[in-house]
């Protein structure tokens, strides 16, 4: 089916990518070096609330295609991003309270756009959830994601400052009792904590007791942003703090990060490891400030987490040995010249932080690029800022042999999937679970709501040329799960076995549930 459309003329800037054509293991990454292509985009969503659904194949990998029209931005609420259209990249920023780096108050904070979906695996169904869908693995009660019975449902879950700007997505799992991730961790990629980091951990400030350089007194993050650096894509790194677009340094996020609308160029999110033998395109765009304490101060490592206060120890060689390549400043604290580097660089940052009236900003969340079936969905974004509209796809493998993905290799001879969708896009992800009915995923020829098309190269798909199914999204608010089975519902007796829509043809007109 070729839908018909007007072309706008517009030119969108997206974020096409090289992918790889990689074949065994799970292990390596499916992307590699984004690289910006222009093409018109066209897209069939028009109004924020609806969101269109794209998906193509080859032999071996699948990609979906999301698109929809960002709202404008509600929360925090009264805050200077109020009414504006932009896209939701910086998540939970950290800024200097007077005594250290930290979150600013949970109603206070800057959230990221996502979109999501949670697709059944057809020899493990999961109860209810053909007909009622995110109702089963979740909105009874609203508070985490389960199932409550046996089955398993696969959640890939992109996010706009946690896992977009690398290019994953993140892969998550829903289990009887709770939301799952791998529980893979250990060092090397353990570099924040010393145990249990996973694809994106939150980073704290400097603990308040440690001397040895400003930047432990007055208490900065141990990451920063890499200032100089030159990234694939000649993007320069301009800060050590979230800059504009302009490489101004932020000071007031509400007003200044909504005007940062290219999301090609990566500021908002730390990577501070990567596996280079899993994705060799580096995206690595941190200065490990405590490196450079060890190597400024003397040998100082009480900054670190205890794992790597082990000089003797793989973990920290592997520590050392990344960041004096990274950084090229010598791991020894005993060479004078790596220690005045050293000291310059921590002067440096404390200096830009005092220039910008101790107002800049860094992110909480930092990345970390191992192998894991967590790290399996590579990612691409565009954002068309004229038109506000984003569009994500993600890759995986159909097979990948893992027990926590659905195996999606049954599409090639006609099973159908069930999945729902789900789009944060109002600046806050509490106050804005946007849902969709459930649809079914399957090849063009039967009858299913999303028809994937067989491509001969997924990586170079023309979106334009592949059905596009739309769907409206709503805000389930207070209608839970438990409101649904009671007696107050007409639609109880059906709630496990008839799909939603049978009865609510039109989500926009429903009561009870708040269409966007
Ligand atoms: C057998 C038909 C049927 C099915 C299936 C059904 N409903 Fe309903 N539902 C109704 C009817 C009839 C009403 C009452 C009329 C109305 O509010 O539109 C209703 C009302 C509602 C309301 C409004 C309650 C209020 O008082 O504001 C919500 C919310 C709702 N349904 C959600 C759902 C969801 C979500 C599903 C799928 C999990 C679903 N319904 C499945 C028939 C159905």
């Amino acid at each position: 089916m070729k839908r018909s459309f007007k072309i706008s003329g517009l030119l969108a800037i997206t974020a096409a990518t090289a992918l790889w054509g990689c074949s065994g293991g799970g292990g390596e990454s499916l992307v590699s070096a984004p690289v910006k292509t222009p093409v018109v985009e066209e897209f069939l969503v028009s109004e924020p609330g609806d969101v269109q659904v794209q998906a193509a194949y080859n032999n071996e990998i699948i990609a979906f295609r999301f698109a929809w029209k960002s709202h404008a931005k509600t929360f925090p609420e009264g805050s200077g991003n109020n009414g504006l259209v932009y896209p939701g990249q910086f998540h939970d920023f950290m800024q200097h309270n007077g005594t250290a780096f930290a979150q600013v108050a949970e109603e206070e904070r800057f959230n990221e756009d996502r979109v999501s979906f949670m697709i059944e695996e057809p020899a493990r169904p999961a109860q209810g959830f053909a007909a009622a869908g995110c109702y089963i693995s979740c909105h009874s009660g609203m508070v985490n994601h389960k199932l409550g019975t046996s089955g398993f449902l696969d959640h890939w879950h992109w996010r706009g400052g946690r896992s977009g700007p690398m290019g994953y997505a993140e892969d998550a799992w829903v289990s009887d009792v709770q939301r799952e991730r791998d529980t893979i961790g250990a060092p090397p990629s353990s570099w924040l904590r010393s145990a249990g980091d996973r694809l994106r951990e939150d980073q704290p400030a400097f603990a308040a007791d440690l001397t040895g350089h400003s930047v432990l007194t007055d208490r900065l993050p141990r990451f920063v942003f890499n200032k100089g650096k030159q990234m694939p894509g000649g993007f320069e790194i301009p800060s050590h703090f979230l800059a504009m677009e302009n490489g101004a340094v932020v000071t007031a996020p509400y007003t200044q990060l909504p005007q940062v609308k290219d999301v090609f160029n990566n500021r908002s999110l730390l990577v501070v490891y990567q596996d280079r033998n899993f994705d060799k395109s580096d995206k690595v765009n941190a200065v490990d400030l405590g490196y450079l304490v060890y190597v400024a101060n003397n040998g100082q490592l009480n900054q670190l987490p205890t794992h790597l206060r082990d000089t003797s120890s793989a973990a920290f060689a592997t520590w050392a040995g990344f960041w004096s390549a990274e950084l090229g400043i010598a791991a020894d604290p005993n060479n004078f010249s790596a220690a005045s580097a050293a000291r310059n660089r921590l002067d440096a940052v404390h200096a830009e932080w005092e220039q910008s009236g101790r107002k800049s900003l860094v992110t909480r969340s930092v990345g970390f690029i191992y192998p894991s079936d967590q790290h399996d969905i590579a990612a691409t974004r565009a954002f068309d800022p004229i038109r506000g509209i984003w569009s994500v796809t993600m890759y995986r493998k159909l097979s990948t042999g893992r027990p926590n993905d659905t195996d999606l290799a049954l599409l090639k001879s006609g099973t159908l999937y069930n999945l729902g969708v789900a789009v944060h896009d109002v600046g806050d992800g509490h106050e804005s679970h946007h849902i969709s009915f459930m649809h079914t995923l399957g090849k063009a020829d039967t009858g299913t709501d999303i028809k994937a098309s067989l491509v001969s190269d997924v990586s170079s798909v023309n979106w334009n040329d592949v059905p596009a199914f739309v769907t409206s999204l709503y805000q389930p608010g207070t209608k839970t799960g438990t409101f649904l089975r009671s007696t107050a519902h007409p639609g109880a007796g059906v709630f496990e076995t008839m799909k939603c829509q049978t009865c609510h043809t039109d989500v926009k007109a429903m009561p009870g549930l708040v269409a966007r």
